[in-house]
C-alpha cells in the first residue's frame, strides 16, 4: 500500500486532492475528499438523485471516462492532449486514481490553462494549442463532460505548448448514443468545443454574467 500520511497535497479541486506519487516522480495520485460523493447526491438534481451515490465519486466516473470506447485503440495519438491513465490503487489515505504527472520543460508541474489565461491573455501559441486540442478531438471521438480551463494543463515540454486534459472524461448526461454512434459522438464534441470558447471568453471577460 502506497503510505500518503506525511505527504501535503500538490493540488486540490473541488472534489480530490492531488498527490505527486512517492515512488514515481511522474505520476499522480487522485483522492476523493471523504464524504464528497454524499454532499454531490444530496445537491443533484431529483433525477439524479435515483443514482448511487458511488455514481458521484470523481475517480469512479473517471474510470468509466477512461474505459470509453475511443480509448480502447491501441494509437498513442490518444494520449496527446490527455494525462495516461494507470488504474486505482489503495493508499493509507483511501483508493486513489493514478495518473500522469503532467510537467513543462522545466520539471515544475504544468500550470492550468485556467492560470495561463490570467496570466498570459490568448496568446498566439495558446490559441494554436487550443486549436490543436480541438483537432485531436474531432479526430479520436473521445467523450469529456464540459472542458474547463482549470481541467486543462499546458505543457511546454515541445517546440510548441501542448495542452492536456486532467480531469473531466466522461459523457456529461446520460447521453448513451453518443457512446454507440460517431454521428452522435462527433455532434456531442462539437457541442463541448462551442462550451470550452464560451468557458474561456468567460474566464477572460473577468467571469461576468453567466457562462453557459
Ligand atoms: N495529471 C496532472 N498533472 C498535473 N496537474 C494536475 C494533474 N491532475 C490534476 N492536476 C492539478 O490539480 C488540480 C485538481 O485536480 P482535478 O481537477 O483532478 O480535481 P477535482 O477535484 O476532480 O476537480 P473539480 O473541482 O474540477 O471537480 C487541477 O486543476 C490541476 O491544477
Ligand atoms: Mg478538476
Amino acid at each position: 500500500m502506497i503510505n500518503l500520511n506525511k505527504i501535503k497535497p500538490f493540488a486540490e479541486g473541488g472534489n480530490r486532492r492531488c498527490f505527486i506519487h512517492p515512488e514515481k516522480e511522474n505520476r499522480c495520485l487522485k483522492i476523493t475528499f471523504m464524504g464528497r460523493s454524499k454532499i454531490l447526491k444530496q445537491n443533484a438534481p431529483w433525477y439524479k438523485q435515483l443514482r448511487s451515490e458511488e455514481s458521484f465519486d470523481d475517480n469512479l466516473r473517471e474510470k468509466n471516462g477512461y474505459s470509453q470506447r475511443a480509448l480502447q485503440i491501441n494509437d498513442p495519438y490518444k494520449w496527446k492532449h490527455l494525462a495516461i491513465w494507470y488504474g486505482m490503487v489503495e493508499t493509507s489515505i483511501g483508493q486513489a486514481s493514478e495518473t500522469e504527472l503532467i510537467k513543462d520543460r522545466k520539471n515544475n508541474i504544468a500550470i492550468t490553462l485556467e492560470k495561463y489565461l490570467l496570466t498570459y491573455g490568448m496568446t498566439a501559441e495558446i490559441k494554436q494549442a487550443i486549436l490543436d486540442l480541438e483537432s485531436w478531438l474531432r479526430y479520436t471521438l473521445i467523450l469529456t463532460k464540459d472542458i474547463l480551463p482549470h481541467n486543462i494543463v499546458v505543457s511546454d515540454k515541445d517546440d510548441r505548448l501542448v495542452l492536456k486534459i486532467v480531469d473531466g472524461l466522461g459523457l456529461k448526461s446520460f447521453l448513451p448514443f453518443a457512446r454507440i454512434h460517431d454521428f452522435f459522438a462527433k455532434r456531442y464534441i462539437e457541442k463541448r468545443i462551442k462550451r470550452m470558447h464560451a468557458r474561456i471568453s468567460w474566464d477572460l471577460s473577468g467571469r461576468k454574467g453567466n457562462w453557459k
